[in-house]
């Protein structure tokens, strides 16, 4: 009996749906990019309801697609979930309406409030870092749901007479899968719990401490999962009616299982919308000293907490729709690969994107965006280049926090995500980083790592040794074509710019 395993990847500018197979072939998929909202500088929302649209479009065209190749919806044994994390959505479990916009994960309005929080407790900071394994930043859910019982009347008022359900975009997506408000389940995992600064780190529960401190009663968050289980079974969308929902991990904690790092050391980089880079620390709980977040990597079932450290960067493939969409100079996202290749280097220039902001390890809210070095002979190919550069020089500063941290050099990178499908980025990666990069021929792991859990938890792969299998062919190895001396002077200078980023306000 053939098995298959379907995986909904909700991610910060397309949701997808994708069907693998038990050897972890992809079979057939389909995309959608939705709509972004800019109200003010630095604010980015989404419509709930256009997540919740586009994902049903993406399952009934990629259900239409898999029939149409002779196979059966009955074979699909399990639905697993993975989602951009730390976005903020709130609802009224009466009426089902969502209150307010999704407040997506790099939005920064919650600036002042991070401020205010940071000077007022300093010492505060700390011991919440120690329990929840997250700083104080604009990124975390926590803040945003702050923010949203501070700033809109309609929150506030359900909050307080117990109709508010708040969750991550997984929650949303399971709550609406599973009936809404016809017995619609309010749950999340541990690995979209560890995004919230609510969940203490150690023993996955909801800790009264930091619910108090963000103002929040408890009533309105949704219980905490393992990231593989069968949770329940999809009662509103009728190709896929009763197929058990049995897997949910964060995008970057599945990406983590897709790659399949499940050992301490193993590391992924995945270059999304931003990119994040993840190190498995085994069962250990590492607070970090330079500037990364401590974070569940996964749970399956009842088997032992896998904690990560992770570098996060807010800005990457974001960069390239930016490049895209705000100054024109390429009409689809996969074309900067040959923009930049035009030239052999960026001509001295480099862009720091600091659109939101830079993460780890600087998490400073106030620092902006900046393109230096520019001369008359800078074209848009130089910017193309530069574009790609940023990524390349962010995730060496995290990659540097990890060796110090751990006082070991990683030996090699295993990446996947958009920007990796471009040749030339992965060789200024392995030259920026000068170790090698590794990369897989279906670099779909996000959605993979989500069907793995999904599978696992239904005896499709009955144990992670199992898994080690799946997606094994094809790999590719970009190793560093420049000397140590170059790559050195290269990154010095970067972080000149980064200074610069930095001090602009
Ligand atoms: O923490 C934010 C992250 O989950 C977003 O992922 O793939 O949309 O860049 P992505």
């Amino acid at each position: 009996m053939p098995a298959f395993i379907g995986s909904i990847d909700q991610g910060t500018t397309s949701s997808r749906f994708l069907i693998f197979d038990e050897r972890g072939t992809l079979i057939v998929q389909h995309q959608l990019e939705f709509p972004q909202h800019y109200p003010n500088p630095g604010w980015i929302e989404h419509d709930p309801a256009d997540i919740i649209e586009s994902v049903e479009v993406c399952i009934k065209k990629a259900i239409e697609k898999f029939i149409k190749k002779g196979y059966s919806v009955n074979d699909i044994k399990a639905i697993g979930i993975t989602n951009q994390r730390e976005t903020t959505l709130v609802w009224d479990k009466v009426t089902g309406k969502s209150l307010y916009n999704a407040i997506v994960w790099c939005d920064i309005r919650t600036h002042d409030l991070v401020h205010e929080l940071n000077s007022k407790s300093p010492l505060g900071a700390e011991v919440l870092k120690e329990l929840c394994g997250l700083p104080i930043t604009t990124y975390f859910s926590a803040l945003k749901l702050k923010w949203l019982l501070d700033n809109d009347s309609k929150v506030k008022e359900a909050h307080d007479k117990g109709t508010l359900m708040f969750g991550n975009v997984d929650t949303w997506l399971v709550w609406n899968l599973t009936g809404g408000c016809n017995g619609g389940l309010h749950i999340t995992d541990v690995t979209n719990a560890s995004r919230t600064m609510f969940m203490d780190i150690k023993k996955l529960e909801w800790n009264e401490e930091l619910i108090k401190y963000f103002g929040v009663k408890s009533d309105c968050l949704p219980r905490i999962c393992s990231s593989s289980e069968v949770y329940g079974q999809v009662k509103t969308i009728e190709s896929i009616k009763g197929i058990p929902i049995a897997g949910i991990l964060g995008d970057q904690q599945a990406a983590l299982v897709g790659q399949k790092c499940f050992h301490h050391g193993e590391t992924k980089n995945t270059y999304g919308t931003g990119c994040f880079m993840l190190f498995n620390t085994g069962t250990d709980i590492v607070i970090s000293k330079k500037g990364l977040l401590t974070t569940v990597g996964y749970k399956f079932g009842n088997e032992p907490t896998v904690y990560a450290l992770e570098g996060s960067i807010a800005v990457a493939g974001s960069a390239i729709k930016w490049v895209r969409d705000n100054l024109g100079i390429i009409k689809e996202a996969s074309e900067i690969n040959d923009l930049a290749s035009k030239v052999k280097d960026t001509g001295g220039v480099y862009f720091v994107t600091a659109f939101s902001g830079l993460f780890a390890p600087y998490w400073r809210d106030d620092a902006r965006g900046c393109i230096v070095g520019i001369t008359q002979f800078t074209n848009k190919s130089h910017i193309a280049r530069a574009t790609l550069e940023a990524a390349c020089f962010q995730t060496k500063a995290i990659l540097e926090a990890i060796n110090s941290e751990f006082g070991f050099q990683l030996k090699s990178l295993k990446v996947d995500g958009g920007m990796t499908n471009s040749d030339l980025c992965m060789q200024i990666q392995a030259d920026i980083l000068g170790i090698d990069v590794d990369r897989p021929a279906m670099r779909e792991t996000t959605a993979l790592g989500a069907a793995m859990a999904a599978g696992h938890a239904v005896g499709v792969w009955e144990s992670l040794e199992g898994l080690k299998t799946v997606n094994t062919q094809g790999r590719m190895l970009f190793s560093s074509q420049i000397t140590k001396e170059e790559s050195e002077q290269r990154y010095n200078v970067w972080k000149k710019a980064v200074e610069r980023s930095l001090n602009w306000a």
